[in-house]
């Protein structure tokens, strides 16, 4: 079936053996037994739509969300694959499938975009079968607007019930009507679900679920349920079998992984989790995000700077420099705070690469607290930095909030913060300019196919001539020139 040579499919815990599933029986009730079964269901169906039209129906799972969306879609995509899909990337499928994302408001557009040309496939493919999931469907009024005015549409799940993938699917191949099944909150996690891995050598690997911090700007924790963390032993038990099956980077995801672990029965420090995770043998790197400021712990710092697998990057969103906004944004730290945090990381680890998120326009800001951004931009010197325009998001407590800013005053200090970002983080990226430094490759070079691509410690590109044999694994590369935010090198000799 269609697997590109990049991607990876994650074993589950056991070697299941669907076709030995007895679909005469009654589903299971437990999980993930259940969904095995489904999966088996759907196999049949797969099967039976290959005799008929002589070739695997084909599925688009289109991704619009950040990376814990990402690794989300990875496990529709190891359920299609097993239910006997073949994947695609592209929407004129016999099953697509948006995996939505809410966090901004262009976000949203960007999914009834995609539903309006996906509708002119469906009316040439009437056998379509159209589905949406994730942040977005969490929200009562846009599910509303779908069943008003997107009857098309098949199937619509959430963030809490994606677990059930398989079963859903099972109930709108066999249907005609709209599936609408969105839980308010879960407390469960569900493990042992097929993933089909975007890279063979990389993953993302969750460790928390959910949010607590209630920004009042974000809606995460409203649409991605209480923080959840999962037990340690399975998430290196996880880790362990990508490592067997080729992987040799991690990234561990979590909305705040600072905070992981706390609420479990035996509770353990993220500190502790990492040190555990990097003793997994064959394991090379490991990365993490993000990182809420008022969580980070000095013994996460401590282990950071003793490892050789933890990479040299931390992503640490800022979001404004201003302590009277940062209050009234309920990040529950200083501007002070902050730096000194800063500050403390780079004198612990000099090469270290420091990464941040900025919101502009928060309601209430003036010109005076936009200044103490741009002085915390100046102060901490990032690396890079993603800047957003603030945007309202209905049921946040900021979205109540008076003295939304003016758009034009929103889209010039954007401006202005844009250009001092780019600024600092190309004198940043510089930084490592005429060293030899490991780099895992990714990919053949899309513009020119005698380089390839790949990334170091610190999260910056590379580019050097060699070949595809190259991908997945770590070379010494010679960083010869800084092109502004990536390298071009050369392979180094020793
Ligand atoms: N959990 C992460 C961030 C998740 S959302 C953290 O706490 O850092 C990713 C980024 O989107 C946030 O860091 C923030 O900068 C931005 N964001 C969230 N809500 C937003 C909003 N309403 N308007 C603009 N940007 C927002
Ligand atoms: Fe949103 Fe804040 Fe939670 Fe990040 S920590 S997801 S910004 S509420
Ligand atoms: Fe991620 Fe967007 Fe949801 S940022 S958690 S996909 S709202």
């Amino acid at each position: 079936m269609g697997i590109g040579n990049r991607k990876g499919q994650d074993d589950m815990n056991q070697n299941i053996d669907f076709g030995k599933i007895n679909l005469n029986e009654q589903p299971p009730l437990s999980e993930p037994e259940r969904q095995y079964y489904f999966i088996a269901k759907c196999r049949q169906w797969t099967d039976h739509f290959e005799q008929e039209n002589a070739r695997r129906p084909r599925a688009c799972v289109f991704n619009m969300g950040c990376q814990m969306n990402a690794r989300d879609s990875e496990k529709l995509r190891g359920v299609l694959e097993t239910a006997g899909y073949e994947l695609t990337e592209d929407e004129n499928a016999d099953f697509v499938i948006y995996n939505t994302c809410t966090v901004r408001e262009n976000a949203n557009q960007k999914v009834y975009g995609h539903l309006g040309l996906v509708s002119n496939y469906k009316k040439k493919n009437p056998n379509m079968k159209v589905a949406l999931c994730g942040c977005m469907m969490q929200e009562a009024e846009e599910v509303a607007r779908i069943q008003k005015s997107y009857r098309f549409v098949n199937l619509v799940f959430g963030t809490h019930n994606i677990f059930k993938f398989a079963e859903l699917l099972w109930t709108a191949l066999d249907s005609d009507r709209m599936i609408v099944d969105v839980w308010k909150d879960t407390d469960r996690i569900v493990e042992d679900l097929p993933a089909q891995r975007t890279y063979s050598f990389k993953s993302g690997v969750n460790i928390m679920f959910g949010c607590n911090n209630f920004c009042s700007y974000c809606i995460v924790p409203y649409v991605r349920g209480r923080e959840r963390s999962r037990r340690p032993e399975d998430i290196l038990c996880e880790i362990k079998r990508l490592v067997a099956d080729g992987v040799k980077e991690v990234m561990l995801l979590g909305q705040n992984v600072n905070s992981y672990g706390k609420n479990l029965d035996e509770p353990i420090t993220f500190a502790q989790l990492l040190r555990r995770v990097e003793q997994i043998e064959g394991l090379e790197r490991v990365r993490f995000m993000t990182s809420h400021p008022k969580d980070l712990s000095d013994e996460l710092i401590a282990v950071m700077k003793d490892s050789k697998k933890i990479c040299r990057h931390l992503h640490l969103p800022l979001q404004s420099g201003s302590t009277e906004i940062l209050k009234k944004m309920n990040r529950r730290y200083t501007k002070e705070q902050y730096l000194a945090l800063v500050d403390r990381l780079r004198a612990e680890m000099p090469d270290l690469s420091i990464t941040t998120d900025i919101i502009v326009g928060f309601p209430g800001e003036t010109e005076e607290d936009f200044q103490e951004t741009m002085d915390v931009v100046r102060k901490a010197r990032y690396d890079s930095a993603f800047t957003f325009i603030y945007s309202k998001r209905t049921g946040t407590p900021a979205a109540a909030m008076e003295n939304q800013v003016p758009d034009d005053v929103v889209k010039d200090r954007f401006n202005r913060l844009l250009a001092l970002v780019q600024e600092i983080a190309q004198e940043m990226s510089k930084r490592v300019e005429g060293q030899t430094l490991p780099v895992l490759v990714e990919s053949v070079n899309e513009q020119d196919d005698s380089l390839v691509t790949g990334r170091l410690s610190n999260n910056l590109l590379v580019h050097f001539p060699g070949g595809s044999e190259l991908i997945g694994t770590i070379v010494d590369v010679y960083l010869k020139e800084c092109k502004g935010f990536y390298y071009i090198g050369e392979k180094s000799e020793t």
